[in-house]
């Protein structure tokens, strides 16, 4: 098989109408839009509305990344979805959805599953299909409804998340750069630190899951937080360290967007400007899967990413694990 390239060709984010302020969230639960701020930075955040759904804010975001990338749904000829909160639990995978409402009628369709990491496997796993010549067009989304598994009872997480899809559409191009390198990386042991215990083949929904809330997520907020200050960093250093790089040669930097503490150390550590780390979690909170696209769509809208910029992504979640890939800009 021929040897090739990849390029981002397009973007897209999808971000829903409604906004919810931390005001709002104090008449739900024992807090405060002063603590939410000092302790996550996060502001407000969108919520799907009642008809939307994961894959139909994919979707919204892939038809602006194949806009960008001037290439008709017909073209693509695989579609990854990054997602934890697929419309239909595994059948069928969101994927086909996507593919259907697009009228992507050559692609190959399917769904990767890594919590907030996904996009970042998601991207990957894109990429290696592009690189070995297989393939020539690919959408890779990240898109999750995190409001409908977050239980509105528990201050501990429910200030946190928020719903949106990102995209990207990866092509084939003799020009060099793409992906430089990444970091896939799984600590199962933290599984129980970010869970959904309800809904799967282990327990599946019964009266009693429901009355036990178990179809809600579940978090040991400081532990995460713990695994996510030591995972940033060092997965953005060994993934810039593949790429025969260091981290003063990246241009930007775009973290999961889960609080402003856990981007601040990686910051520190990196020992990066504040200039050079993306952050929009003011606005969306965590959107999980969507994060890393969200922020590199409106990085690039920004004026952000030029042409040969060295940009690494990051993101951790469920697993518990994690992903870093560094892309030169071609
Ligand atoms: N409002 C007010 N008080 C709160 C809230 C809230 N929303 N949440 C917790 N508190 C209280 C606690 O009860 C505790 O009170 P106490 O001292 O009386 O017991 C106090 O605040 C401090 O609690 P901590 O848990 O130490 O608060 P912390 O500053 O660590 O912030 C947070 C909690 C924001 C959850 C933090 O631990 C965090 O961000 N963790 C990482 C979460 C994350 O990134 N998750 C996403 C993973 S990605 C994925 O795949 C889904």
């Amino acid at each position: 098989m021929t040897g090739a390239n990849v390029r981002i060709a397009g973007v897209g984010k999808y971000l829903p109408e409604r906004v919810m302020t931390n005001h709002e969230i104090e008449s739900l639960v024992d807090t405060s839009d002063e603590w939410i701020k000092k302790r996550t930075g996060i502001a407000e955040r969108r919520i799907a509305a009642p008809d939307e759904t994961t894959s139909t804010m994919a979707v919204a975001a892939a038809r602006d990344a194949l806009a960008m990338a001037g290439l008709a749904p017909t073209d693509l000829d695989l579609i990854v979805i990054a997602t934890g909160t697929p419309d239909h639990l595994g059948f069928p995978a969101a994927g086909s959805l996507v593919q259907e409402a697009l009228g992507a009628t050559r692609a190959g369709a399917f769904d990767v599953g890594a919590g907030c990491a996904a996009f970042g496997y998601g991207l990957v796993v894109g990429a290696q299909f592009v690189k070995t010549g297989a393939l020539k067009n690919v959408l890779v989304a990240g898109s999750d409804v995190m409001s409908r598994i977050i239980d509105w009872r528990d201050r501990g997480t429910c200030v946190l998340f928020g719903d949106g899809a990102g995209a990207v559409v990866l092509q084939q191009t003799d020009r060099p750069g793409g992906l430089r390198s990444f970091v896939l990386g799984s600590d199962g042991c933290g599984a129980p630190k970010l869970i959904m215990p309800g809904g799967g083949s282990k327990m599946p929904a019964s009266h009693e899951s429901v009355e036990a809330r178990a179809h809600f997520l579940k978090m040991e907020g400081a532990n995460v937080f713990r695994f996510a200050t030591n995972v940033i960093p060092g997965s953005i250093l060994e993934a810039t360290e593949k790429a025969g790089l260091t981290p003063a040669d990246l241009s930007l930097v775009i973290p999961h967007q889960a609080n402003i503490r856990i981007i601040d150390h990686a910051r520190e550590k990196l020992r990066l400007p504040p200039e050079r780390v993306f952050v929009n979690l003011d606005r969306y909170g965590n959107t999980s899967a969507a994060s890393i696209p969200v922020a590199l769509c409106e990085a690039f809208e920004q004026g952000r990413i030029h042409e040969r910029d060295i940009v690494a992504m990051c993101a951790f979640g469920a697993g518990l694990c994690w992903a870093a890939a560094v892309w030169e800009w071609n």
